[in-house]
C-alpha cells in the first residue's frame, strides 16, 4: 500500500497550540504530511513563532484596507506559490470567501471546540457551560461556504465537569484537540475520502460495504 503524502499550508489568527502538535507529528515521522507555510492574519501570532521554532516558511499577511475576497487571493496566491494541497485552518477566526472555499474545495480542514452542530461560532466553551451540557469535545471537518458546518472528519468527546469554569473546560478541550487535529489530518490524508453531501465517506467502509 502507498501512504499519500501532503503538503500542508497553515493558516492561524493565534497561539498555535495545535500547528506545533501537528508538527511535532510531522518531526515524529507520524504525519504522512509536510506544513510547507504558515500565514497568519495577525503579526503577533503564535503560529508565526511556533512556524520558526520548526524552520518552517511563515509570513503575516496584514488584511488591512482589502476587501476579504482581495485579502483572500493573496492566501491563495501564497499557497499556491508553496505548492500546498491541504489548507489547515488553526484558530483562524476570518470568515473565508466563497472564493477561497471553491478554489481549495474539499481541500480544506478546521477544528472547532465543539462537538458540532452544537455551539458554533464563537466562545464554544461559554456555550457549553451556559447550556448545561454534560458532554462536549472537538470537531475536525471540511470547510464548507458556512460558518463551523462543513462535513465532519472526527470528533472527539470531553466531559464537562461539576464546578468546570470556561478555562478549565478550555484546556481540557483543547488538550484533546492536541491529539485530534494530528490524528484526524492523517486518517484524511491517508484515507483520502469522498465527499458526498454532508457525508465523509472513507474508502476503507466502501470495500467494506461491497463485502
Ligand atoms: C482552538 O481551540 C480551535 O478549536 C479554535 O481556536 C483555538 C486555536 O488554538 N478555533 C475556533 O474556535 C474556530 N471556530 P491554537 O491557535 O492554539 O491552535
Amino acid at each position: 500500500m502507498t501512504i499519500k503524502t501532503a503538503k500542508l499550508g497553515v493558516i492561524s489568527s493565534g497561539r498555535g497550540e495545535n500547528l506545533r502538535y501537528i508538527l511535532q507529528a510531522e518531526r515524529d515521522g507520524w504525519l504522512p504530511g509536510r506544513v510547507v507555510l504558515v500565514l497568519a492574519d495577525q503579526p503577533d501570532a503564535g503560529a508565526l513563532r511556533i512556524a520558526g521554532e520548526f524552520s518552517v516558511p511563515h509570513q503575516f499577511l496584514d488584511p488591512g484596507g482589502q476587501t476579504r475576497q482581495e485579502y483572500d487571493r493573496q492566501l491563495v496566491d501564497r499557497l499556491e506559490e508553496a505548492d500546498a494541497d491541504l489548507v489547515v485552518l488553526t484558530g483562524y477566526m476570518r470568515i473565508l470567501s466563497p472564493e477561497f472555499v471553491r478554489h481549495y474545495k474539499n481541500r480544506i480542514l478546521n477544528i472547532h471546540p465543539a462537538l458540532l452542530p452544537s455551539f458554533r461560532g464563537l466562545d464554544a466553551f461559554s456555550q457549553a457551560l451556559e447550556y448545561g451540557a454534560k458532554w462536549t469535545g472537538t470537531t475536525v471537518h471540511v470547510v464548507d461556504e458556512d460558518v463551523d458546518h462543513g462535513p465532519i472528519v472526527y470528533q472527539r468527546p470531553v466531559p464537562v465537569r461539576e464546578g468546570d469554569t470556561h478555562d478549565s473546560l478550555k484546556a481540557r478541550i483543547q488538550r484533546a484537540e492536541y491529539k485530534a487535529y494530528p490524528r484526524a489530518i492523517k486518517m484524511f490524508i491517508e484515507g483520502n475520502p469522498r465527499i458526498e453531501g454532508r457525508r465523509v465517506v472513507w474508502k476503507r467502509d466502501e470495500r467494506r460495504a461491497e463485502g
